[in-house]
Order: structure tokens, then C-alpha cells, then sequence
């Protein structure tokens, strides 16, 4: 069997490892580049990451499934384009992918079936949603409807911020057409779970729990990136929310049926806990990086069986192991989430433990006949390595991680050193 798999990060190189246990596996394409590439996981080089050079691709190689990692395909109907065509693709189609590219139709959704979240409005000009902002104390949320990259959310800590996002948003349109509605909604105070879950013929089932680490700097300081670091499961995790999230699990099950979403992939659920209550803050319809990364080393399943499972409407038998504990930290270059620069070489992966696995985020195999090896591996990204470590409990996970990162090294490298560091105030 012959994979595609839509995306070129850390995600799509963790499924890619993944799939390659099952031995039906024969290769693994991803979409563009990915420098962790090897003789059975394939660049396919899309020139343009479009679905048009995606069909192209498919219609000279022999492709048994296609898997989506980026939102952004979901959103414009891959997965419809490619059912038409007869191919074989897991992810949800165009109408359930709404749970993640309009924040409104999430919102909305959560309201109708009941699932706790954040209390909100939605407006579609600047200044209905001005006189809005009387509705909210400080600090205030505010969300552009659309995919936006992850950049799309401001808290919001006084009217000054608050007119200023809004600004941005309705006159200069910073998000452009992703930005034309809003949601505003009253900000939580707590720590953030993550839950993944496979979706099958309405039916939810979900993976262990991770905790990812959103701000670059130790502390949880500085501005939100994509996630530079997780550990599954997550520690703060307890039986009384496993109880709340069932419960909410069942909503949404409920939702989805009602609604006739036919939703088919992953839903990855993003909890909030304000004083031991869960909240639902969004949805994203995807596989989600980091957590990839941390949750399918522990897994006891098939990945490429649970996967078929779900497209075909069965359930998903899940499963995983239940004595270990899984973190990565994610090496990343200087000044991300902002301006960086790349085409630095990595050198020390050939000296990394062999229990350690070295996920690809942002990186680029470039060919140099005149050094040896021929082939380097240079930095393409913000994000460029997870280095992930699954031990029998956090903190012999967490001293794998650092040991091996120093034997890693690229100009402008920069990373957390607090990962997996317990914080007892993340308790509430
Ligand atoms: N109501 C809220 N209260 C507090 N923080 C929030 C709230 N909504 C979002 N956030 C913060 O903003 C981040 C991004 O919001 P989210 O809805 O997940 O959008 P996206 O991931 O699409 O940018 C969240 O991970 C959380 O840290
Ligand atoms: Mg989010």
C-alpha cells in the first residue's frame, strides 16, 4: 500500500513513522518536503501545494490513501474533491471541517448541544462589535471567524487593545475574508488540554490526553507559537474531568448525528479547566502538532488500522499503553514565532540515543557533492526538530529529551529548557 500524505511538519512525519509499522505499508509520500525523508518515506515535491498539483501526482502514482494533515485543505473540500475521484482519503469533508474553519459554526454548534464554552457574540462589522465590548469585562477574547494560521485570536486586556484588534481586523483586514465575521467571547482563566479523538459514523473515540506547551519562552512567557513542546498524558489530567469530557464526548456525538455532519478523521478538542470545570474553547478537525508527536509513540494500536477503521464507518479500536509518558520538546529557530532565518546545517543527529525519536518540523534535505555525507540537513522552518523520548515516567522522559538535545546543534537554535517541568499552579 502507498501513501500520501498532505503537509511536510512534525505531524505528518510522526503518521509517516507510524504507518510504516504496519506492514502493508510500502511507502509513504509527503506532500512537499520533509528533511526526516528516508528510502520508504518519499518527498513527493509538490511544486505548488495546491490540490490541482495533488491531482497530478495522484494521477501519475499509485496511491492507495491520501491523509490530510493542514487545515487548510480540509477547508476547501480535498476530501469531498478526492471521494468524487474514487480515491480513498481520511479527514473530514468540506461541511464537517466547518467545526474548525468558522469559529461562529463552532460556537454555535457548542450552544445548540449544549457544550460548555466561553460565553460569546458574533459580529460582522466594527461597530456592532464595538458596542459590544460593554457586553465583556477585560480581559476580552476576540477571534477572526476563519483559518488564520493560529494568529487569529487576541486577548484583549483593555479598550484600548480591544478597538485596536478590531481595527485590524474590520478596516485593515489583517485576515482578509477569514476575518469578516468575529467572534468576541469572555475570557477563562485556567489551564488548556488537549484532546485528540478518531470520528467514525458519528461515534467519537479518543486518544490519551496531552498538555502542549503554546508560549516560546519558559514560565509560559512571551507570545503563542504552534506548540514547542508536550507531554502525554497530561498530568493535570484527572478521573473527575475524564467524567466532564465523556459527557461532552456524548454532546458532540450527539451534535454530529443531528446535524448529519458525517464527519469522518480526527477531532481534536481544545479543553479549558477555570476551577476544576472543563470548557470547550475550539475544535480544530485535524491531527494536531505537537501532539501527534507525544500521542502515537504510546499508541498500541495500528495506526494505518485504526485509520481504516474509521473510513469505513467501524469502530475504532484505540489503544494505548498505559505505563508510559511521552514528551518532546520542539528545537526551534531564533526569533520564532516572529522573523527567523533559515539553511542552517543540523549536525548530531547520527549521535542522538536509538531509543530517542527525531520528528522533522521545519528542515530540508539539500544534496552537497562535495562534503560527506552528500546529503545535509538544513533548518526550513520556525519549528525545526521535536525530540521526543518515551520513558516510564515524565521525569525520565523529560532528562532523555535535554541529554539528547545537547547532542543536537544548528546556528540560532533555541529552545525551552522548562518542558515537562511540573508547575503546581497549573492545578486549579
Ligand atoms: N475564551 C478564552 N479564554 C481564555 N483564553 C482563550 C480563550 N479562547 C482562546 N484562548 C487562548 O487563545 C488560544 C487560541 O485560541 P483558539 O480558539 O484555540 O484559536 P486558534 O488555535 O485557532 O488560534 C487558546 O489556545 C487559548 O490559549
Ligand atoms: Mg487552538
Amino acid at each position: 500500500m502507498n501513501i500520501l500524505i498532505i503537509g511536510n511538519g512534525g505531524r505528518e512525519h510522526a503518521i509517516a513513522e507510524a504507518l510504516l509499522k504496519n506492514k502493508e505499508t510500502e511507502r509513504v509520500y509527503i506532500s512537499t518536503h520533509n528533511g526526516g525523508a528516508h528510502e520508504r518515506i518519499i518527498n513527493a515535491e509538490l511544486p505548488n501545494n495546491d490540490i490541482a498539483s495533488i491531482d497530478k501526482f495522484l494521477a501519475k502514482t499509485q496511491i492507495d490513501l491520501v491523509i490530510v494533515g493542514p487545515e487548510r485543505f480540509l477547508s476547501e473540500g480535498i476530501i469531498d474533491h478526492l471521494e468524487a475521484k474514487g480515491i480513498k482519503a481520511f479527514g473530514p469533508r468540506k461541511s464537517a471541517a466547518r467545526l474548525e474553519s468558522s469559529k461562529a459554526f463552532a460556537k454555535e454548534f457548542m450552544e445548540k448541544y449544549q457544550i460548555p464554552t466561553a460565553k460569546y457574540l458574533r459580529y460582522d462589522n466594527y461597530m456592532t462589535a464595538l458596542s459590544g465590548l460593554l457586553e465583556f469585562g477585560y480581559p476580552v477574547v476576540i477571534k477572526a471567524d476563519g483559518l488564520c494560521g493560529g494568529k487569529g485570536v487576541s486577548i484583549c486586556q483593555n479598550e484600548k487593545e480591544a478597538v485596536q484588534a478590531l481595527t485590524d481586523i474590520f478596516h485593515n483586514r489583517i485576515f482578509g475574508d477569514q476575518g469578516a465575521e468575529i467572534v468576541m467571547e469572555q475570557f477563562l482563566s485556567g489551564f488548556e488540554a488537549s484532546l485528540l479523538c478518531f470520528v467514525s459514523g458519528n461515534k467519537i473515540y479518543p486518544f490519551d490526553t496531552a498538555m502542549d506547551y503554546k508560549k516560546i519562552y519558559d514560565n509560559d512567557l512571551g507570545p503563542n507559537t504552534g506548540g514547542v513542546g508536550c507531554i502525554s498524558p497530561n498530568p493535570y489530567w484527572t478521573p473527575d474531568l475524564d467524567q466532564q469530557s465523556n459527557e461532552i464526548i456524548r454532546k458532540i456525538e450527539q451534535g454530529l448525528a443531528e446535524e448529519n455532519l458525517g464527519f469522518t478523521g480526527i477531532l481534536f478538542i481544545g479543553y479549558l479547566v477555570e476551577n476544576g470545570k472543563l470548557y470547550v474553547l475550539e475544535f480544530n478537525t485535524r491531527f494536531g502538532d505537537p501532539e501527534t508527536e507525544v500521542l502515537l509513540p504510546r499508541l498500541k494500536s495500528d495506526l494505518l488500522t485504526n485509520i481504516m477503521q474509521a473510513i469505513e464507518g467501524k469502530p475504532v479500536e484505540l489503544d494505548f499503553a498505559d505505563n508510559n509518558v511521552a514528551m518532546t520538546t520542539i528545537l526551534v529557530s531564533q526569533g520564532y514565532p516572529g522573523k527567523y532565518e533559515t539553511g542552517y546545517e543540523i549536525s548530531g543527529l547520527d549521535l542522538v540515543d536509538p531509543d530517542i525519536l527525531v520528528y522533522h518540523n521545519g528542515t530540508k534535505q539539500i544534496i552537497d557533492a562535495n562534503s560527506d555525507p552528500k546529503v545535509k540537513v538544513v533548518t526550513n522552518g520556525g519549528r525545526v526538530l521535536s525530540v521526543v523520548a518515551v520513558k516510564e515516567n515524565l521525569a525520565a522522559a523529560r532528562q532523555a529529551v535535554y541529554t539528547n538535545i545537547d547532542k543536537i546543534h544548528f546556528d540560532n537554535m533555541s529552545y525551552r529548557m522548562d518542558i515537562g517541568k511540573i508547575i503546581d499552579n497549573y492545578k486549579n
